[in-house]
């Protein structure tokens, strides 16, 4: 989509709609999918983490254009399912998993538990057992590495995600014992929001050998790998796209000689992921109220912040803030450098320090990009009672209001 058709869109949400506002397109999720099908041949399904965006309307959508969902709750899992996914289609990861929460998913034909530490197999088996119920599990294993260059790191150092690689033949027999369960294959996800190709391509290796390992000394022909894809999306001003294509060239041929083993010649390998797919098709979109001269420096603020749009305002696993690449609705000549903040009555409540954009007046609007994910369901959204920010779904350049009021907002 071009610059000006976003612009147009979002101009005409905040007028008929209203700020602030998560505005998500699907065209650009359409075209992710399929530059992820094209760069890898095929060789993957995917699994679209709710976490990343658990909107209803956006969940609904997606069931028609991605294989799988993966919930890390049963508030997720019910979101799924009443957004029209078949249970059998939800895998459920999470390392805190609670007895209502196991019982729930597994009467309502959860397709795989992932299986995140001895003591939930221990668990789940008991409830399986008690709902007359053998449950596909995926073992969650935690590599003892990981390369440089992932936001978020899983594994590779203490971790409460997944059995550590070290325990793991300590764990497997006593999983494999349980009446209940049915190992059907294996999950990793050990790092996040990664631009480099050559770590992203050097993980996935990690998670081969340890799939083949475990595996071979197991005799298990799995279902079902999962990788937990890593792949990141440019969020600052200067950071460069990732090269998926070299990612993809940097794995092919080790996923072929997989495939090409007896045991695995019928395994679906699937990626797991989440901003990649939706980040990138997502703006926050906040109008600005006022604009305040202090202290030689110009500040716009806005009617929405850190309260809709934690991460934007550097507070999720950011160590010192970085402004998100945004830009003012309807355009001009970058020209002037402004402080951008939220409503809230904090100093932490700040979406730019010293963004450089045409001058911003009352009135105007601001556009925050790579928004798609974590933007709402990562943020503080009760912290000073200000309204929900508004959500739109904008399919064939037609917005649609799908806003949830505060009380449906887990
Ligand atoms: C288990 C699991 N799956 C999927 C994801 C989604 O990651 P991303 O949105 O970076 O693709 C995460 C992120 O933390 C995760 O922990």
């Amino acid at each position: 989509m071009s610059g000006a058709s976003v612009d147009e869109c979002l101009l005409r949400v905040a007028t008929s709609i209203g700020t602030p506002s998560f505005v998500y397109f699907t065209e650009p999720i359409v075209a992710r999918a399929a530059a992820l099908q094209a760069a890898f041949g095929g060789r993957f399904a995917l699994s679209y983490a709710a976490k990343s965006n658990p909107n209803p309307a956006l969940l609904g959508w997606l069931k028609d254009h991605v294989a799988f969902l993966d919930v890390s709750s049963i508030g997720e899992f019910r979101l799924g399912t009443q957004a029209g996914w078949e249970p059998a289609r939800a895998s459920f990861t999470g390392p805190g998993k609670r007895d209502f929460e196991l019982k729930e998913a597994i009467e309502g034909g959860l397709g795989e538990l992932v299986l995140e530490s001895v003591r939930e197999a221990i668990a789940a088996d008991r409830i399986a057992g008690s709902l007359g119920r053998v449950q596909h599990v995926l073992v969650r294993i935690a590599p003892s590495r990981v390369p440089k260059g992932f936001g978020d790191q899983m594994a590779g150092r203490p971790s409460a995600f997944g059995i550590d690689v070290e325990e793991i033949h300590e764990a497997f027999p006593k999983i494999l014992a349980l009446p209940n369960l049915r190992v059907t294959g294996l999950h990793i996800y050990s790092g996040t929001q990664c631009l480099k190709p050559d770590a992203i391509a050097e993980n996935y290796r990690t998670f081969l050998s340890i799939f083949r390992e475990v595996c071979d000394r197991y005799d298990l022909a799995p279902e079902k790998l999962v990788f937990g894809s890593g792949l990141g999306i440019p969020y600052h001003d200067g950071d460069k796209p990732l090269d998926l294509a070299a990612v993809a060239g940097g794995i092919i041929g080790d996923l072929d000689a997989l495939k090409g083993e007896a045991r695995f010649a019928s395994t679906q390998l699937v990626l797991e992921l989440g901003r990649y797919l939706v980040g990138e098709a997502g703006y926050f979109v906040t109008r600005v109220i006022s604009v305040k001269e202090s202290r030689g420096n110009r500040i716009g603020i806005c009617d929405g912040g850190m309260n809709n749009h934690l991460p934007a305002s550097g507070h999720f696993g950011m160590v010192i803030h970085r402004n998100y690449a945004m830009h003012k609705v309807g355009g001009g000549d970058p020209a002037e450098k402004i402080d951008l903040v939220g409503p809230l009555c904090t100093s932490i409540d700040r979406l730019a320090n010293g963004v450089v954009l045409p001058r911003i007046e009352e009135g105007d609007l601001i556009a925050v990009h790579n928004s798609g994910a974590y933007g709402l369901t990562a943020s503080p959204i009760h912290f000073i009672s200000h309204a929900a920010p508004r959500e739109v779904l904008v399919e064939a350049n037609a917005p649609r209001d799908v806003t949830r009021q505060l009380g449906d907002i887990a």
